[in-house]
This record gives C-alpha cells, sequence and structure tokens, in this order.
C-alpha cells in the first residue's frame, strides 16, 4: 500500500540564491520550460546551471535498490531521466539490473551519459510507450509537478500501470505560507504544487499506489524575500 518514504535522504543539499532568480522570472520560467540547453546547462537563473555527472546519485541508486529488493534482470524506468544519471548509478550499484529513462527534452536525450545510451526514451510522462506491469519499479523525482492538475493524474496512472504498487514519486511541496513563498520565488517550471495533503488527494484520484515524497525548499533566511 501507498507509503511515505525519503529515498533521496542521502541527496546532498544546495544553497539557492532566490533573490537573484528573480531578477528575470517570467522570462527565466519561459525559457526553462522548454526544457533545453538553457535548462540544463546555462545559467542557474535558469535552471541548473550545469547539470554534470559527479556521483551524486549512488547513495540514492542504493537505496532505491535496497527499498524495492531490485536484482540483476529485473527493469526499473526513470521517468523525467533528464541526461540519465540515477540510471546509469542503478546499473552501477546493481550489476545485470535492467536500467531505463525516459524524459521529455530532446536537449536532455541528446546529451546523455554514454553509459546510458540507448536506455534513455524520449517521451512525455503522460503516455509511456511500454505494456502493463513491465517494470519492477517506477521512479519519478521532481518531473510530474511540471504537468497540470489532471495531467498529473495521467502520468500517476501510467506509472501504476507499468509497476503496480511498485512506484516512487517526488513532487514539490510546501507546508506553510512561509515556504510557500520561498518556493513560488524560486520554483522555474512547475504547474501543479501545494501541501502534501493537496498531493495525497491527486495520488489517490489516480489510483496510485507506490510510494512517494516531498521536496521541501529549505529556507535560507539571509536569501529570502519576506515583503
Ligand atoms: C527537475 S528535472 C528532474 C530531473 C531528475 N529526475 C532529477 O531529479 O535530477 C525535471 C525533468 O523532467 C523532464 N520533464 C518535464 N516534463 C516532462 C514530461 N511531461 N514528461 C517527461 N519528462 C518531463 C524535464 O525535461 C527534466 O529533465
Amino acid at each position: 500500500m501507498m507509503k511515505e518514504v525519503n529515498l533521496l535522504s542521502r541527496y546532498p543539499k544546495s544553497r539557492r540564491d532566490v533573490r537573484a532568480r528573480l531578477a528575470h522570472k517570467s522570462e527565466n520560467r519561459e525559457i526553462a520550460l522548454r526544457f533545453g540547453m538553457e535548462y540544463f546547462d546555462g545559467p542557474r537563473e535558469q535552471g541548473y546551471g550545469g547539470y554534470r555527472y559527479d556521483g551524486r546519485w549512488i547513495p540514492i541508486a542504493e537505496d532505491i535498490v535496497r527499498h524495492f529488493d531490485l536484482k540483476a534482470g529485473d527493469r526499473v524506468l526513470d521517468v523525467g531521466c533528464a541526461k540519465g544519471f540515477l540510471v546509469k548509478d542503478l546499473m552501477k550499484v546493481c550489476p545485470g539490473l535492467e536500467a531505463y529513462g525516459l524524459d521529455l527534452s530532446e536537449y536532455a536525450v541528446m546529451h546523455c551519459e554514454r553509459d546510458v545510451v540507448g536506455r534513455i526514451h524520449l517521451g512525455n510522462a503522460l503516455r509511456l510507450p511500454f505494456p502493463d506491469g513491465s517494470f519492477q519499479a517506477v521512479i519519478s523525482i521532481n518531473t510530474i509537478h511540471n504537468l497540470d492538475r489532471s495531467d498529473c493524474v495521467r502520468a500517476l496512472s501510467e506509472i501504476e500501470r507499468l509497476a503496480p504498487g511498485q512506484g516512487y514519486v517526488q513532487v514539490d511541496a510546501y507546508r506553510n505560507d512561509a515556504e510557500r513563498k520561498v518556493f513560488e520565488d524560486w520554483m522555474l517550471t512547475a504547474r501543479t504544487y501545494g501541501k502534501s495533503e493537496d498531493w495525497m488527494q491527486i495520488l489517490v484520484e489516480a489510483g496510485y499506489t507506490g510510494d512517494y515524497y516531498w521536496t521541501i525548499l529549505e529556507i535560507d533566511p539571509e536569501w529570502t524575500i519576506t515583503d
């Protein structure tokens, strides 16, 4: 049954300069939403500010393999895999595991890690081009919130279709008004966001029975705009 579990607890925290990003927010948001070169490898104000492999997903890959008890020959899919860093590390920590990814960004797929060439599909989370029940686990980290609400429901039911009860979905959320303000100042691409209870409604509506967790921006008082 559906449960809250943080599989990203070993992901490093980063400081975020909310003020710098606010400068040209609507322009930056428009550029980021293309999920092209600027989003991945352009300035920090428009996205990642350089999305390069550095091994930071290895501990997370270990936790995913342990959590789903994945072994050689099993298939796992990462929806919104970007350049395939997690896909690469899943195969690194579990030799013989068949890991795949799917992403909307042609730029990301065209600049994926060498080790995962051919494993990364260009596609949309709304329609996963794979048969029912064909994966032992489907992961989607910080991706579903880029869809509008009804599409979130569709994407979640797609994950459920591929791996019933064997999903892990993490999305942006906040717990109070202060966190909401920081989130709205910082985020570029999210179309659906809310408190965890708002997300729970969406998960239930989708018939999703996998696991989930929230990405909550840490508030750095020095960099928070209060007015
Ligand atoms: C914030 S990044 C997350 C990347 C990676 N999962 C991570 O956690 O580092 C969001 C990713 O979702 C992809 N994306 C956005 N909308 C999508 C959609 N409808 N279907 C599939 N991928 C999508 C973007 O191209 C981008 O690679």
